[in-house]
Order: C-alpha cells, then sequence, then structure tokens
C-alpha cells in the first residue's frame, strides 16, 4: 500500500515538473517570436521552427516539402547507418536559438530532433545576406554537400558533390575544378534553382532543388537546339559506369584491404559513387580518378 502511495505521489510531482517545464518554454518562445507562437497550434516541441506560420502559402514552402530536403531526418533515422547527434549538423536544422542559457534543459539529440534540412538550416531573420541567407549562396550548399565532415565514421563517403565540383581531396590527381566553377558564381545554386517562374509553384529548380539537364541550356549556354547535353550525358554515364564496375572488381578481389593502394583506390571510387552515382558533376575529374585507381592494379594484387 505504501508503494502505492509513494508511486502516486511521485507521478504527480514528475507531472507538475513536467507541465511546468513545457509551460516555461512556451513563454520564452514567446517572448523570442511574439505574434506567432501565441496562435492555437503551438508545437508540441519548442524545436519546431515555425517559419510555415508566415511562409506556408509561398512557393518557396510548397516546393520544399515536395523534395528531399524535407525528407532528411525521416531518412536520416531509417538509413543504414549508425547513429549520432553529429549527423544532425547536416540533416536537421533550426536549433541556433536554443542554448543552454535561454533554454535550459532542452537538448537537441537523435531522439528530441524534429527538423529536416529545414527553412532555417538555410536562413535566419538575424542574417544580414541577400534572402537572409545564413551563408552567401556560393557557401551555403557546399557546407553540407562535402565529405570532410570527420562525423560520419571512418571510411564512409555519402556524398562527395562539392569536392567533385571543385575537382579536389581526390588521391594521386592534380586539382580539376570543373569549368562551371568559373563561370557560375553561385556555384550549385546556379543549376539547382533556376527555375521558369518565380512566383509559381515548380516542381524542378526552386526549393525542390532539384536539377534535370534543362538547366543546360537554359542560360542559352548550351545549345538546345540539338539537346546536345541531354544526349550526350547517357554516354559519358556510360563510360564512367563502365570504369567504376572496374575499379570495383579490383577492390573486391584485392587480398590486402589495409595497403595505402587499396585505400586510395577505394577513396576515388567512393568520391565518384558518392557524386550522383557517377560522378555528374565534373566528369573529365571523375574519369581521372578513375583511371589512377585503375593505375594502381598491379599494387594490389
Ligand atoms: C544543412 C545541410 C544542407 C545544406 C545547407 C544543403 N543541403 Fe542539400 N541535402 C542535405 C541532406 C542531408 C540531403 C539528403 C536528404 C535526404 O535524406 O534525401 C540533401 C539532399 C539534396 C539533394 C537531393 C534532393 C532530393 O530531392 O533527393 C539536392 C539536389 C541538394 N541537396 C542540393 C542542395 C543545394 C543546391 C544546396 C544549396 C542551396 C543544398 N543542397 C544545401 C543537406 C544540406
Ligand atoms: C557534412 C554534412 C553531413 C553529415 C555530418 C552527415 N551527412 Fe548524411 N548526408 C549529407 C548529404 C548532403 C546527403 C545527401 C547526399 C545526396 O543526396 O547525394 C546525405 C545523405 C545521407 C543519407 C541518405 C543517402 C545515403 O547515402 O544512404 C543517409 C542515410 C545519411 N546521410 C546518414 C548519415 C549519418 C548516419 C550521419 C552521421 C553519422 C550523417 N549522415 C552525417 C550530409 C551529411
Ligand atoms: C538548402 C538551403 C535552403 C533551404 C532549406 C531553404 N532555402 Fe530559401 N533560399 C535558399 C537560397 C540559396 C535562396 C536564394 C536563391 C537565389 O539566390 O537565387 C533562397 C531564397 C528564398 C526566398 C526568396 C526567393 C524565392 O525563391 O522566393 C524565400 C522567400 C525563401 N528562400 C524562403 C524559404 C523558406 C520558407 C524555406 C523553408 C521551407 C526555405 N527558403 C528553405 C536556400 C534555402
Ligand atoms: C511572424 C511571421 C514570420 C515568421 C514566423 C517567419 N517569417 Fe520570414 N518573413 C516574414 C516577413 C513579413 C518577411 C518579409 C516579407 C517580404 O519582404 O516579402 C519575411 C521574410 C523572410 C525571408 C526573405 C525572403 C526574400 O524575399 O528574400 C526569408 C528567407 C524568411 N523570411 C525566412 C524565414 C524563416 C527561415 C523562418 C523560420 C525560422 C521565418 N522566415 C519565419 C515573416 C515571418
Ligand atoms: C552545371 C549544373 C550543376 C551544378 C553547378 C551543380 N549541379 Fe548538382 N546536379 C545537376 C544535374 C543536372 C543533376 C542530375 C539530376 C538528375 O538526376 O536528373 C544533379 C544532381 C545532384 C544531386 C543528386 C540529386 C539526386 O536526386 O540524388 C545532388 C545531391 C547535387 N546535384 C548537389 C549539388 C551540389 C551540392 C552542387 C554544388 C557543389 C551542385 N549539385 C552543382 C546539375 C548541377
Amino acid at each position: 500500500m505504501k508503494q502505492v502511495f509513494l508511486f502516486l505521489g511521485l507521478s504527480v510531482l514528475m507531472g507538475t515538473i513536467v507541465f511546468f517545464m513545457l509551460c516555461g518554454s512556451e513563454t520564452v518562445s514567446v517572448l523570442h517570436a511574439a505574434p506567432v507562437a501565441a496562435e492555437t497550434s503551438i508545437p508540441k516541441t519548442p524545436f519546431a521552427e515555425g517559419c510555415d506560420k508566415c511562409h506556408g502559402s509561398e512557393p518557396a514552402y510548397q516546393e520544399w516539402q515536395q523534395a528531399g530536403h524535407s525528407h532528411a531526418l525521416v531518412n536520416l533515422i531509417e538509413g543504414p547507418y549508425e547513429l549520432r547527434t553529429s549527423c544532425l549538423s547536416c540533416h536537421s536544422g533550426g536549433y541556433e536559438v536554443f542554448s543552454e542559457r535561454v533554454y535550459p534543459g532542452h537538448t537537441y539529440n537523435i531522439e528530441t530532433a524534429v527538423n529536416a534540412v529545414s527553412c532555417s538550416s538555410c536562413h535566419s531573420h538575424t542574417s544580414r545576406e541577400e534572402h537572409l541567407l545564413v551563408q552567401p549562396a556560393k557557401k551555403l550548399c557546399v557546407s553540407c554537400h562535402k565529405m570532410d565532415c570527420g562525423c560520419a565514421g571512418a571510411g564512409i563517403v555519402h556524398q562527395s558533390q562539392s569536392e567533385m565540383f571543385l575537382g579536389r581531396e581526390g588521391a594521386g590527381v592534380k586539382r580539376m575544378p570543373s569549368p562551371h566553377v568559373r563561370v557560375m558564381k553561385k556555384r550549385c545554386v546556379h543549376c539547382h534553382m533556376t527555375k521558369e517562374d518565380p512566383e509559381a509553384v515548380a516542381k524542378h529548380g526552386g526549393h525542390t532543388f532539384i536539377a534535370d539537364m534543362s538547366v543546360c541550356s537554359s542560360a542559352g549556354c548550351h545549345d538546345s537546339a540539338d539537346n546536345s547535353m541531354a544526349a550526350k550525358l547517357p554516354q559519358y554515364r556510360a563510360e564512367i559506369e563502365a570504369k567504376m564496375k572496374a575499379v570495383k572488381a579490383m577492390l573486391d578481389a584485392a587480398p590486402d584491404k589495409t595497403l595505402q593502394e587499396y585505400l586510395d583506390a577505394k577513396l576515388n571510387y567512393d568520391m565518384v559513387k558518392g557524386d550522383s552515382g557517377y560522378g555528374l558533376h565534373n566528369m573529365p575529374y571523375a574519369n581521372a580518378l578513375l583511371d589512377y585507381s585503375l593505375s594502381l592494379k598491379s599494387k594490389l594484387e
């Protein structure tokens, strides 16, 4: 009997504490985003960023919802790699305002995270950059789409668009930036956010960030009459994929997987694979990386 009372007493006490913690945090968030948080749909967790309250009906928001960035947290949790809180730095955003000082007791980690690569991963009302970007467009995408994060675990290259585009970090090959680096001042944004009508919701470009081959001719750069790029791509792709197959076979057959030559050959392979699967962002560099890997064959046998 005594235990039951003790249990009930403790439950009530805990409940009260949790209740006051929640109230407390909401008071704080009201202070921070005054008119918004006072609305009816107060988020269940103070971490939810809530930009949709004011921006939800804009094309940017609706485009974002359709595509990869809005699924980044779910894909992270359901994905094949070991989870760490450090993964959130690229897979989940919107916690910048949560300092221990202002929000004591609110720590975000794999269990408590709620946002994907959301608006505040890239924008902040306190920023002075154009479009309130947290970093200039040139640096923004590269800050996550890079392989040198040092947190995904040794030997994991799950994406490498920046290194491939900039033509660096591979083994045994000189620097070889894509010719696009020179002409595209906003880099990734140039191809991945181009859309015809800025006011309309698009299926490609804009905040879907989905590029397709139509961008090649959109700024009058490549000839659209013969749709040259879209026609050439399958051929480039087939060449690269054939080389990748050869490197893969070589890596699989290598008896000593600790040799530096093995690690170099594998790094180059993983980089090409980590870039849209076949090195799309810099075909000449992808070819050079794979050629170097193949040149190591005799050392691996
Ligand atoms: C805060 C980190 C972060 C930033 C900044 C970022 N990305 Fe991403 N991006 C991701 C993650 C994580 C994914 C994987 C999402 C998933 O799980 O499918 C992704 C996926 C993508 C995809 C695949 C989309 C799809 O629908 O499958 C494209 C394309 C892309 N990003 C382009 C960009 C571009 C262009 C920029 C710069 C404007 C950018 N990203 C900035 C983290 C980021
Ligand atoms: C430096 C930024 C960064 C960090 C840190 C990071 N990721 Fe990613 N991750 C990305 C980006 C960018 C993509 C999208 C790649 C693409 O679409 O080509 C991605 C894609 C993924 C995907 C989906 C695609 C795939 O390769 O299967 C999974 C799962 C994933 N990451 C897991 C993790 C895990 C687990 C961690 C932590 C151990 C982590 N990531 C840390 C940037 C990062
Ligand atoms: C991965 C980074 C990224 C994310 C996530 C992102 N944006 Fe953007 N946004 C950009 C960039 C880059 C630009 C500037 C594009 C340019 O310079 O052409 C931009 C521009 C804008 C603009 C002004 C131009 C336009 O396209 O209307 C608005 C409004 C905007 N974003 C709102 C949002 C909202 C709302 C969200 C959340 C749903 C969001 N953004 C998420 C990167 C991002
Ligand atoms: C209380 C309503 C409200 C909330 C909440 C809100 N915004 Fe805004 N935002 C505005 C208003 C108003 C503007 C100015 C609109 C304009 O200039 O057309 C603006 C402008 C912006 C712009 C600049 C668009 C451009 O054309 O360059 C971006 C980007 C943006 N907000 C992102 C965000 C993000 C990210 C969040 C969530 C962290 C957020 N906003 C939350 C009201 C809000
Ligand atoms: C020259 C134009 C161009 C530039 C610059 C560019 N991309 Fe791409 N990117 C593309 C095209 C085209 C695709 C392929 C889309 C498809 O499969 O139809 C693509 C594919 C991708 C994908 C894979 C999308 C998916 O669905 O899995 C990611 C991620 C990506 N790019 C990120 C980036 C990042 C980050 C940068 C900057 C470092 C960048 N891109 C620069 C044109 C470009």
